[in-house]
């Protein structure tokens, strides 16, 4: 395993649609196992390849809460080239966050509930319901495969200002 890189804000990677994936073969495994090692050294509750330059349709997330050392019961989960296939017309709103655009949070509404089909990191495809955090988790993670990013749903004023405060520390750590 090792510790890979997550791409922030205002890199233009984060704005492609990635390509789904074929067969689960070990380079595939491989990912997975470098993705969620760098989403629980972050640490996040989610990562779509992308955020490691990865434009494949893969997603590795983790809801279990940790403890106070950060660690306890970890509750793994992959998505291979995921697609919601049914969403509710209740929305709920949570405070979103994203690794690719660290210590910045607002609101976003969505369905409150979806039904997400999935190929497992074994190969098998699955379909699962999801409802609270975990929806909206998936539904923002497949955001990314679709280059997609929560600010997107904000209004134009606190996007230009997020992008805007983005481009400048780029420079800045660029100079
Ligand atoms: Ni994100």
């Amino acid at each position: 395993m090792s510790l890979r890189e997550i791409i922030i804000l205002p890199d233009r990677q984060l704005r492609l649609v990635s390509k789904p994936v074929e067969k689960v073969t070990p380079d595939i495994r491989q990912l997975v196992d470098d993705m969620f090692q760098t989403m629980y050294d972050a640490p996040g509750i989610g990562l779509a390849a992308i955020q490691i330059a990865q434009p494949l349709r893969v997603i590795t997330m983790d809801l279990a809460k940790p403890d106070a050392n950060g660690e306890g019961k970890r509750e793994p989960r992959v998505f291979i080239n995921p697609e919601i296939i049914a969403k509710s017309d209740e929305l709920s709103v949570y405070e979103e966050g994203c690794l690719s655009i660290p210590e910045y949070y607002e609101e976003v509404e969505r369905p409150a509930r979806v039904r997400v089909r999935f190929t497992d990191i074994d190969g098998v495809v699955r379909e699962e319901d999801a409802e609270g955090l975990y929806a909206t988790c998936i539904q923002h993670e497949i955001d990314h495969l679709n280059g997609v990013l929560f600010i997107d749903y904000l209004s134009k004023l606190k996007r230009d200002r997020v992008m805007k405060k983005f481009t400048k520390a780029a420079k800045r750590a660029g100079e």
